[in-house]
């Protein structure tokens, strides 16, 4: 991983997993993390959650409920990265559902790509940055986001993007990592965190400063109620979330009305 920067304390400041580095050079380090676990990315999260990960994925394609029936529904799923969201709901809704996948990282859509191969006409993988999407406004149904937000420099300026390109009456989902609400769970899930899950990626990533940062980054990100009130700032209605596994993950669901 490159060297951190020690940010110039005249300019503003974002953190990369708990190291404070200038907001102009925060994507660059996310996309280089992004860039080396791409091939190990879908056998680590299977191996970091024990398989917790496909649960609570499967939790976030029930909440959003796709149409079963082949009314056109375009999906927006950004930070995409590997595909694991976007095939999960083109597999639950009907003909009729169609699938975007965006991401920053070349990489990671490369590995979505191939596992899509059957999906032919009704997916597609367009490059690009959640905080400047390259799409019309008013544009999807549903927009998905999955362990993508806490690695975005500018989070306000994703849920405005997100605003911006979804349908009036379109559906946010926002499956991320959050804060465990459950005594014990917490103490047993940081120690679990900050040491075993570098050392597996050390072991089977090759890289255990990769997964140091998304260790970090999780402990980073704001918890359940702040990240209700930025998606009620952004414009969105209806801010509801569910915990998953005590609040080691939640998904947030809002309505753009
Ligand atoms: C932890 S992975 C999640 C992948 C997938 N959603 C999943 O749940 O398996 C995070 C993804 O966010 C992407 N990403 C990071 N910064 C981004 C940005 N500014 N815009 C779009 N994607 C970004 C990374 O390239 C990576 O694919």
């Amino acid at each position: 991983m490159a060297d951190i920067d020690s940010p110039d304390t005249e300019k503003p400041t974002a953190s990369f997993g708990f190291a404070p580095v200038r907001e102009e050079v925060k994507q660059g380090l996310v996309n280089e993390v992004f860039a080396k676990v791409a091939r190990s990315y879908d056998l680590m999260n299977d191996l970091m959650s024990g398989g917790l990960h496909r649960l609570w994925k499967n939790d976030l394609v029930s909440w959003l409920a796709p149409p079963k029936s082949a009314v056109p529904y375009a999906l927006l799923d950004v930070a995409g990265g590997t595909g694991d969201v976007a095939l999960r709901v083109l597999q639950a809704a009907g003909q009729g559902a169609s699938a975007v996948i965006c991401d920053i990282s070349a990489e990671m859509m490369e590995v979505g790509r191939a596992r899509a191969e059957n999906e032919g006409q009704r997916l597609a993988f367009v490059r690009g940055n959640a905080e400047a999407l390259p799409f019309a406004r008013a544009n999807f149904d549903a927009y998905t986001i999955a362990f993508g937000m806490r690695n975005l420099t500018y989070m306000e300026a994703a849920l405005a993007e997100a605003f911006r390109v979804m349908k009036p009456g379109g559906r946010f989902l926002c499956l991320e990592f959050s804060s465990v609400e459950v005594p014990l769970l917490d103490t047993l899930y940081d120690a679990y965190s900050f040491n075993a899950i570098p050392v597996l990626g050390g072991l089977v990533a090759g890289d255990s400063a990769s997964y140091r940062y998304l260790v970090e980054s999780i402990r980073r990100f704001p918890d359940q109620k702040t990240f209700t009130r930025m998606i009620e700032n952004a414009g969105f209605e209806r801010v509801r979330y569910r915990n998953l596994t005590g609040g080691i993950a939640a998904i947030h669901s809002a309505w753009r009305l």
